[in-house]
């Protein structure tokens, strides 16, 4: 799938744009503060429902004004897709997909597959367990739409649960607290199966990803580890693992009685990224990690292509800069095999071998020019 056009209004430092774009690669040029980081974040805002910064929408809105609008347009194998969003202060987002309202920006969810990688992604392997489920969490939701359901769900009851044990400081009637851990043994059995069966399909593309960009044969790993120990989560059987959870927060009883928080769960659960049999995160150099979080990140996109049978957009926010010479140029060839990438950089160190289709643009103070 590829963005043919991005208009804004009032969206952070953009008043009005009207972006027209094409398939394959696209520079976006510019000093520091014009605004290229925003452009992919509103590209990102509307596919996702989620600014990649963690922005809420009245961050995003530009300042003084009293609403922003983010529109865009792309074009797929199968279908012509238009997505538009308005937010106005006090009010909650309106969506509309090709003409129609959505209720809820969840319904949306993977219409228009994006990955973005930005210098923020290193926390993939650089910080804890939360950017990792995060990332898992966020794929899945791309991958299958049913899934944000179900993690809303299972977020719910874990609240639910958590305040049962602070209202009762640790100790719930024991017939409460039977239903709270059916609940949530329930709600967690699909969070667990599905981020498993993820874990997996990463497993299986990212070493040769990876060997590609570093031209390392010793592969990168990456392996599940689950909140809940033992047997494995099934969608079509899953007695066993729900018996095994069940069984996990008996024992976690006492502990949690002290802590008043739930301790056993798919809220607990990471992935493990190895190296040369190494944690990566206390074992690779800086420039090692990133190349590990960019593949993770082409992972994503492998598996969006394979899934959907469309091309993903990649959104590169400020890569090149970070990686040698040989390295940029492992990834734009990479690139130029894909689907369309928007790539921004405060300018060019160094000759890119970007193929004829290459756009360049150039951003200042909020505006767009070239292509
Ligand atoms: N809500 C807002 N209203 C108006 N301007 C904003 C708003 N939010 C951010 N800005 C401004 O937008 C400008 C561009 O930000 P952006 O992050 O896109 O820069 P950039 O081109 O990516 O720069 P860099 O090369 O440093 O990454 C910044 O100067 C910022 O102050
Ligand atoms: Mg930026």
């Amino acid at each position: 799938m590829h963005v043919h056009r991005v208009e804004l209004v009032d969206f952070r430092n953009y008043e009005q744009l009207t972006l027209d774009l094409t398939p394959g690669c696209s520079f976006f040029l510019g000093p520091n503060g014009s605004g290229k980081t925003n452009l992919l974040e509103a590209i990102r805002v509307i596919a996702c429902g989620r600014s990649h910064r963690g922005a809420r929408d009245s961050d995003m809105v530009r300042l003084g004004r009293p609403g922003y609008r983010i529109a865009v347009a792309a074009l797929g194998r199968q279908e012509a897709l238009e997505l538009d969003l308005v937010w106005k202060r006090g009010q909650s987002r309106r969506l509309r997909l090709n003409g129609v309202p959505v209720e809820r920006m969840a319904d949306a969810l993977g219409r228009l597959p994006v990955v973005i990688f930005s210098p923020g992604e290193l926390e993939l392997v650089q910080g804890g367990p939360v950017g990792r489920r995060r990332y898992l969490d966020l794929l899945l939701c791309q991958l299958f739409p049913a899934y944000y359901d179900r993690w809303l769900t299972y977020q719910r009851v874990l609240l639910q649960r958590n305040r049962l044990l602070i209202q009762s400081r640790g100790d719930p009637h024991p017939g409460e607290r039977e239903v709270w851990d059916g609940s949530l043994v329930e709600a967690g059995l699909p969070l667990a199966a599905y981020r498993q069966e993820l874990a997996a399909q990463l497993a299986g593309v990212l070493p040769a990803l990876h060997a590609r960009l570093v031209g390392a044969a010793e592969a990168l790993k990456v392996e599940y580890q689950p909140g809940v120990s033992g047997p494995p989560a099934s969608l079509r059987n899953g007695d066993e693992w729900m018996a095994a959870y069940r069984q996990q927060l008996v024992h976690a009883r006492p502990l949690e009685r002290r802590r008043r928080l739930t301790l056993i769960g798919p809220h607990r659960d990471d992935l493990a990224i190895s190296w040369q049999g190494r944690n990566l995160r206390t074992f690779a150099s800086q420039g090692q990690q990133r190349m590990a979080a960019l593949a993770m990140k082409l992972a994503e996109v492998q598996l969006l292509r394979r899934q959907a049978g469309e091309e993903p957009v990649l959104l590169l926010d400020d890569v090149l800069s970070e990686l040698d010479s040989s390295r940029r140029a492992v990834l734009l060839d990479f690139l130029a095999e894909g689907g369309q990438t928007l790539i921004t950089a405060a300018a060019l160190g160094g000759a890119i071998r970007a193929d004829d289709s290459a756009r360049f643009y150039h951003v200042e103070a909020g505006q767009v020019r070239g292509g």
